[in-house]
């Protein structure tokens, strides 16, 4: 007995050594960070086990956990991997500029078993080849067309909200228009499939995110076995599938059109179009709908949360919502909304920009060092990870004054000249920042400009305090928010 303990203490201290071996220069690093060395890190766990101390079941409450009792910036360990965790603008800008920092950290390898294929997560040369030939669905003509089609489609939003009136889950509800509108307008697919199978993608698309979800939180759970083995794993597997025919059938339907067309606008390819010109030469019809599923889900979830934390915080300040009403009467009235009105919106894009800094729907980055990057006081090592986190930057009193108040005047033109630019990093910065701002912008615009002449809207809230976030890649408050729509009387 007392030589097995002796044979296990031994084999854990090898183990150690070995690792504090390897990892000598991390752990060198990780030392000179101010906050550096608060609790020891264990082979093949890193600091994973801090969740459970903190009781923190995602990334955003235990990064709240470590800055109420040691501050930014901060070391973690995703098993063996490194992570030197920022909220610094200056090195903010530093990392996302940096060619040589481009690439995911490995904390984004749980969601390879879905987008390995996709713009998200693909790496180097095939990265830049992908962002080249994609940043051309994004053109400013495109969007153009694109204004339109939101328009029409929050037209049917305030037709539905007239009967809904008090959306059971309000982040839900707006998801789902989200896809919709993505659907609609980027892809085009949704002129050959009937409304119920738009919905049923849209809706298998938030639920696997939902799945992957619970499945960033379980560390040690590989998604394979999970796909595989577990009941919930094998569900995912099967409304992935079913996804994939539906879009499938909408692509194919696409092909044709484009062969029976012989010359179709070299300007004006929505994203779908793109997707099967690039898989010409290098993209499969799985790989073509995993890049597609891609998108729909870059831009379902990340635009549909800001609308509805939009909603809920007009509801909550009721003087700030007379004023986006006033602004949308002023500009537009009663007519159509079009591209021409969305830059005179000025204060209802700053609601937004606001509801965007204190709820930044992906409230942190990782990019992997791929050298050694001098950061100015430092020099983080290459391997590392660099986690950014864009949550704590935006509400970081040093940039913002008050920062947890709401207050839309901190972007009006007049005032964002006393912005540091990385201290609004909700699209991301730098070179691989989103592809899809200004669609993304663009579609909540129109939309809380439609509602907002259409409702008032309204919310028990009293505090953003009061809301308890929680986050995986996206970030959702934990409980349902109150918000209710009524009818604006016409004057
Ligand atoms: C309010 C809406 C949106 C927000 C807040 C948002 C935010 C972001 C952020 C923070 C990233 C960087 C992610 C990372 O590096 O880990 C990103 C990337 C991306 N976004 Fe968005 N996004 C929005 C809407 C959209 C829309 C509507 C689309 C497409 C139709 C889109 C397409 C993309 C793509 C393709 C990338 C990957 C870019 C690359 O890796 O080169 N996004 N987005």
């Amino acid at each position: 007995m007392i030589i097995s303990l002796y044979l296990i203490v031994f084999c854990m201290c090898a183990f150690y050594l070995h690792f504090v071996y390897r990892n000598w220069q991390y752990l060198k690093f990780a030392w000179q960070v101010k906050n550096g060395f608060w609790y020891p890190v264990l082979p093949l766990v890193g600091t994973s086990y801090i969740s459970l101390l903190s009781g923190s079941k995602n990334i955003i409450s235990l990064m709240q956990w470590i800055d109420k009792i040691k501050g930014f910036p901060f070391n973690l360990w995703y098993g063996d991997t490194y992570m030197y965790i920022t909220k610094d603008p200056k090195e903010v800008k530093t990392i996302v500029n940096h060619p040589k920092c481009v690439n995911k950290a490995p904390l984004y390898d749980k969601f390879r078993f879905i987008f390995e294929h996709s713009i998200i997560l693909v790496q180097d040369e095939t990265w830049r080849k992908q962002r080249k030939h994609f940043v051309m669905g994004f053109k400013s003509s495109i969007l153009k067309n694109n204004i339109y089609i939101y328009y029409n489609h929050s037209c049917q939003l305030v037709e539905d909200l007239k009967s809904v009136k008090m959306p059971k889950d309000i982040f839900r509800y707006c998801d789902r228009y989200a896809v919709q509108s993505f659907f609609l307008g980027n892809t085009g697919i949704s002129q050959y499939l009937s409304s119920n199978e738009v919905e049923k993608v849209g809706d298998v698309i938030l639920d696997i995110q939902d799945l992957i979800k619970s499945l960033v939180v379980t560390p040690f759970l590989s998604p394979k076995l999970f796909l595989t083995y577990f009941p919930a794993g094998k569900k995912v597997t099967k409304m992935l599938q079913e996804a994939k025919e539906i879009v499938r059938y909408g692509i194919g339907h696409k092909k044709n059109l484009l062969k029976e067309q012989s010359e179709y606008l070299e300007n004006g390819k929505d994203l779908l179009e793109l997707c099967l010109d690039y898989g010409k030469d290098d993209l499969d019809d799985n790989k073509i709908i995993q890049q597609v599923e891609l998108f729909a889900s870059a831009a379902s979830d990340t635009a549909g949360h800001t609308l509805a934390f939009t909603f809920v915080l007009l509801g909550m300040h009721q003087e700030i919502q007379e004023k986006v009403y006033e602004e949308v009467m002023e500009v537009v009235g009663d007519k159509d909304i079009t591209h021409q009105d969305l830059p005179n919106l000025k204060y209802t894009e700053a609601v937004i920009c606001e509801t965007l800094r204190l709820f930044p729907i992906i409230p942190t980055l990782g990019r992997r060092c791929d050298e050694d990057i001098n950061l100015g006081t430092k020099i983080i090592p290459k391997g590392s990870s660099c986690i950014i986190s864009i949550f704590h930057v935006q509400r970081d009193p040093k940039y913002w004054p008050d920062p947890l108040k709401f207050d839309p005047s901190r972007f009006l033109p007049e005032n964002q000249s006393k912005i540091n630019q990385f201290s609004w990093i909700g699209f991301s910065a730098g070179l691989r920042d989103c592809l899809g701002k200004a669609q993304g912008l663009a579609m909540i615009k129109v939309t809380v400009a439609n509602v907002v002449r259409n409702f008032k809207i309204a919310s028990d809230h009293k505090s953003i305090e009061e809301f308890t976030l929680t986050s995986c890649l996206t970030m959702t408050p934990k409980e349902n928010l109150d918000c209710r729509f009524s009818a604006r009387e016409k004057l």
